[in-house]
């Protein structure tokens, strides 16, 4: 990270596996870094205040969450966003069993429940459902009553199992 003026510093982020340098201001957060700098307007801005997990993305391995979070903070690092989870147009497993549980109604709060799962998976690709209610806790959804959202991450468990995918 080099600081170049008192509110500019260029920094070097991975963004769904391509190297990013930017000279940005100290105190741009992190998703607004992506939704203006990068044009990924999949991550949401709902509250901004660390409580509805819109804007969840997956930061070195982690979801966090990027409205509390300095763009700064993630120099040097590698951010995955709801951009980087399909393959071309080829949606990730977790994202078609979202489709076919019904767990999208207005999908505002989607793209972070899926990162949200994302990140879980990765680290254990058979949770338990407390394990599943744990990881999606930070994460608010106002249409779905949360069944639909467990039923998905039940059923891309399943189905990656099945097909010997990691998430
Ligand atoms: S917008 Fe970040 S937690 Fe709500
Ligand atoms: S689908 Fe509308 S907030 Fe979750």
């Amino acid at each position: 990270m080099t600081r170049l003026k008192p509110n500019l510093t260029e920094v070097t982020i991975t963004v769904n596996g391509e190297v990013h340098q930017d000279l940005i201001p100290s105190d741009l957060l992190l998703v607004d870094y992506l939704r203006q700098y990068k044009a990924l307007t999949g991550t949401k801005k709902g509250c901004g205040s660390a409580e509805c997990g819109a804007c969840t993305v997956i930061l070195n391995g982690r979801a966090v969450y990027s409205c509390v979070m300095l763009a700064v903070q993630a120099d040097g690092m590698s951010v995955e966003t709801i951009e980087g989870v399909s393959d071309g147009d080829t949606l990730h497993p977790i994202q078609e069993a979202f489709l076919d549980a019904g767990a999208v109604q207005c999908g505002y709060c989607t793209p972070g429940f899926i990162m949200s799962t994302k990140a879980l998976l990765e680290k254990n690709p058979e949770p338990e459902e407390c394990e599943i209610k744990e990881a999606l806790g930070g994460n608010l959804c106002r249409c779905t009553g949360y069944q639909q959202i467990l039923d998905a991450v039940h059923l891309a468990v399943d189905r990656m199992k099945e097909e010997g995918q990691q998430a």
